[in-house]
């Protein structure tokens, strides 16, 4: 895709003067829809000139009738070509606002289009075909709409000529919806009997449905109301892209809910970091003077300092931040050709983000036919489901139900849209820990140029952190040197950082009260993260014992964080006694050690536990080798066979 340019403003939005309204037209693939949008565009006058006259004429010189969706198909090749200026959306007009058709061919596109969030409708329009009534699409393009929010519908029964236009007839599909909707809270607005093809009660009522006294379909799309921008609910700016020019670097993106100030306090996630708002460049004409920018706007704002700000973050305030989650619970619409299992991969995305995933559990299975939950391991092609992904790094996300915005996904599987839906937080525990402010001023984030992937296709295996926590005996200094070394007879760039030796050093000026500890686990953070972007292995071993230092060790590099438990209880331990301080605290003689008389928090989910009660030293080993095979090495395998591009 090209990318925006800062300098010219797009056609589109100069269009955008008059009111604008988003509409997606969805239905059973035969049940008229090309015909419905090709006559709409004719009865409303909106086609581009001598379109109609030249269709008509074309379709004489081959002697075929001529047919309303002919339109349609000529506009959208020559959309495909690049000819007409906006490439996903149509417009049509009626007195009183613009319309614009969001696109939906497919069920895939309109999901992309509503969940990436570029796109998302405020109204649909939902087409039967009068003989044929109710089928399986219909209800599973109704059960979308409902998933995805759209709560404005029109329930055009279409075809009215071929049940001769019987009040018998569409009475009898209305109440056949009326079913349907009931069950899954959606209530359209109108039921309208139509012919698309003979133009009846789309803008002209026509003659032959008398009997129907409500609004035409364009009547009824007067009707609805454009939602409000949510410019009062807390500020979501997804990052799109980061442009340099000249001494300025611009995050520019689209502010999705809330307000931006000049002078705010901005909270970027998931780094985390906070930092304050220089000037606001409205996009894409010219900003001088702009101090606020609110929702829907697309903007670029250059911030006080340069920090590293990427696509994919998202800028918010402080006060009511977005969730950082290791696991994304969503309801989505499956139409992968394969089902999704434990063993698909995917990769998810949420907002501008994209970071590797895999299903860690259907918590229900909803057939989109008789709307019943059921108990299921996977996700088949065109079911609904709530299920729960585990993601690499940390995810950035918000309950649907209170950020719809930014509360959609999408899950691709080998590059194919493979599903989309609604994230909930519900149970979702939140990884962010307190917020770092940059205390110097006037730096300037480098890009170092080199590529994790390049890094890892060098080296034969991506950087990593294997962070090894566990109590004092626990033996993680043991398992850290064994797997080093046998890592490095592979010729693996690997590194051990160890308490012991650390403390002597870097953190020479920590000793073990809590606000120590902390801070001695957030520089090694720190410096297993700068490690690991090195394209080393780390393997860090610190008692690390409280969680929330963990989580944000986390943070400092979420895509290369791998929790590992060395599990041992503290009586094992303390048998062991490696290097007789247990004796020691025992006496008395060392305050605050771990177990004994401060605190151990075991891990609650770890993304390995490796159990040194009931395995040897080489089984330990083992178990983690294979670990870094299947984390570290096979996904530069398939960076080497797919070309870059993975979340490494
Ligand atoms: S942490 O709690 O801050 O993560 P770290 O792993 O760096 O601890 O250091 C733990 C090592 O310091 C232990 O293996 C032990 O050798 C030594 N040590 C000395 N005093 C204590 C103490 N009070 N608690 C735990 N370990 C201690």
């Amino acid at each position: 895709m090209p990318k925006p340019s800062l300098a010219t403003p797009s056609p589109s939005l100069a269009a955008r003067q008059r009111e604008q309204l988003k509409i997606v037209i969805v239905g059973h693939i035969d049940h008229g829809k090309s015909t419905l949008v090709g006559r709409l565009f004719h009865d409303t006058g909106s086609l581009p000139d001598g379109k109609f006259e030249q269709i008509t004429a074309q379709c004489k010189r081959r002697g075929m009738p001529f047919e309303w969706s002919f339109l349609m198909d000529a506009l959208q090749a020559e959309r495909d070509q690049g000819i007409t200026i906006d490439t996903t959306q149509t417009w049509f007009k009626t007195a009183q606002r613009d319309y614009c058709i969001i696109d939906a061919p497919g069920h895939r596109e309109f999901l992309r289009n509503m969940v990436t969030g570029a796109a998302g409708s405020e109204a649909a329009l939902l087409l039967i075909d009068a003989a044929e009534g109710v089928r399986e699409q219909t209800k599973r393009h109704g059960y979308l709409l409902h998933l995805l929010g759209v709560r404005q519908v029109a329930v055009l029964i279409n075809k009215m000529d071929k049940v001769d236009c019987s009040r018998e007839r569409f009475n009898a599909v209305v109440k056949e919806c009326e079913t349907y909707f009931r069950g899954i809270g959606v209530e359209p607005s109108y039921y309208i009997p139509l012919s698309a093809r003979d133009g009846d009660m789309l803008v002209e009522r026509g003659k032959r449905l008398g009997w129907y006294k409500g609004p035409t379909v364009v009547e009824a799309l007067d009707r609805f109301t454009p939602l409000p921008a949510p410019t009062e609910q807390p500020l979501r700016f997804p990052v799109q892209d980061v442009y340099k020019f000249d001494e300025r670097r611009i995050i520019a993106g689209r502010i999705e809910s809330g307000r931006l100030r000049v002078g705010d306090t901005i909270l970027i996630s998931p780094s985390n970091h906070r930092i304050r708002v220089k000037s606001i460049e409205r996009w894409p004409s010219g900003g001088e003077g702009v101090t606020e920018a609110c929702a829907g706007q697309s903007v670029g704002i250059t911030l006080e300092d340069q920090l590293f700000v990427e696509r994919g973050n998202v800028i918010s305030h402080e006060k009511h931040a977005p969730v950082l989650a290791r696991q994304v619970r969503a309801r989505i619409f499956w139409l992968g050709h394969e089902p999704l299992t434990r063993d698909t991969r995917v990769r998810l995305r949420v907002n501008t983000a994209e970071c590797n995933a895999s299903l860690h559990k259907v918590v229900r299975v909803i057939d989109t036919d008789d709307l019943s939950p059921r108990e299921g391991e996977e996700v088949g092609r065109n079911q609904v489901a709530e299920v729960i992904f585990d993601v690499r790094g940390l995810a950035v996300v918000d309950d649907h139900a209170t950020l719809p915005a930014t509360g959609r996904c999408v899950v691709q599987v080998d590059y194919d849209i493979a599903g989309g839906g609604i994230i909930s937080t519900e149970g979702v525990r939140d990884q962010r820990v307190g917020s770092l402010e940059i205390k110097s001023t006037n730096i300037t984030g480098l890009d170092l140029r080199i590529t994790s992937e390049q890094r890892a296709l060098m080296n034969g295996h991506t950087g990593g952190i294997l962070w090894f926590t566990g109590l004092s005996g626990s033996g993680k200094s043991t398992l850290a040197l064994e797997l080093q070394q046998q890592l490095f007879a592979k010729g693996y760039q690997v590194y051990v950082l160890d308490g012991d030796n650390i403390r002597q050093g870097l953190n020479a000026d920590l000793g073990f009260s809590p606000d120590d500890r902390s801070e001695n686990i957030r520089r090694v953070g720190e410096v297993a993260a700068l490690f690991a972007r090195a394209g080393f292995i780390v393997i860090s071993a610190f008692i690390s014992p409280y969680r929330e230092d963990r989580r944000r060790a986390r943070t400092a590099a979420p895509e290369y964080f791998h929790n590992v438990y060395i599990r041992a209880d503290i009586a094992t331990c303390e048998e062991r006694d490696v290097k007789g301080l247990y004796k020691k605290a025992r006496a008395g003689d060392i305050p605050e050690f771990t177990g004994i008389s401060a605190p151990y928090e075991e891990p609650v989910d770890p993304e390995l536990t490796v159990d040194t009660m009931t395995q040897s030293v080489e089984e330990c080993t083992a178990q983690l080798v294979e670990y870094v095979r299947r984390q570290f090495i096979r996904p530069v395998l398939e960076i080497a066979t797919s070309g870059f591009g993975g979340d490494i």
